[in-house]
């Protein structure tokens, strides 16, 4: 499969089987491609942390059920709306449900430790799709708090947490925008044509 049909097959899944994944090397393998990604002079900022442990992951569950309860009684109008449409809810049983969570931190003693972490993170997603695996990237709030939970020095900051396993049901892709609508060329807004392999 090509990288633009792997994109444009990957979805977040939120509601996955209890079911195993065949071989816990999938997840290596997809892993290996996320080390492949650039980083702020080569620091490699990112460090993934597997749990498979069912009473680990029931308490990652209550501590970010509790959390989202709380989040979502404040969240903004605009959010709750988008939350509402989505069906989403401070539930989160695919933290218990799908066989892995993947913790994905990010040393903070690296430059560009953000931006190079979530990079990996991409490119784990796409090495994740092309395994038929599902993913959801899930970024739970107050996720400091979840760190020392963990025992996991500051220094180590979570990005997200990404359960991964097989989806409950297949979904539609959420509609992306056109390449008209996001990409320019010379002069902002003015759209990138091609006709015949041409510019415009
Ligand atoms: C930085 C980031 C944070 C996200 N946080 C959450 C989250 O906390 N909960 C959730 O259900 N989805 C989360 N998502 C998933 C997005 O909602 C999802 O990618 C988006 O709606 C597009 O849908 P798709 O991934 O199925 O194409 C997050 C995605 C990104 C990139």
């Amino acid at each position: 499969m090509s990288l633009l049909d792997l994109a444009k097959n990957r979805k977040s899944t939120r509601a996955f089987k209890k079911r195993p994944l065949p071989s816990p090397e999938s997840i290596l393998k997809s892993i290996e491609v996320a080390l492949e990604a650039p980083s702020g002079l080569n620091c490699q900022p990112w460090f993934f942390l597997i749990v498979t442990k069912k009473e680990l992951k029931k308490k990652i569950r209550e501590y970010c059920e509790n959390e989202e309860k709380s989040f979502h009684s404040i969240a903004p109008d605009y959010f709750k709306i988008w939350l509402k449409k989505k069906k989403i809810s401070w539930k989160k049983p695919f933290l218990t449900d799908a066989p892995y969570l993947i913790l994905v931190f990010s040393d903070m003693k690296c430059p560009y430790a953000i931006q190079s972490t979530w990079l990996s993170i991409g490119y784990l997603l796409l090495a994740l799709e092309e395994k038929n695996i599902a993913s959801l990237t899930y970024t739970p709030p107050n996720p400091a708090k979840l760190r020392n939970l963990l025992g996991i020095n500051k220094r180590y900051s979570l990005q997200t947490i990404i359960p991964v396993g097989y989806p409950k049901k297949i979904k539609i892709k959420e509609k992306r925008k056109s390449i008209k609508e996001k990409v320019f060329l010379n002069a902002w807004k003015n759209p990138f044509i091609l006709q015949n392999n041409k510019l415009q």
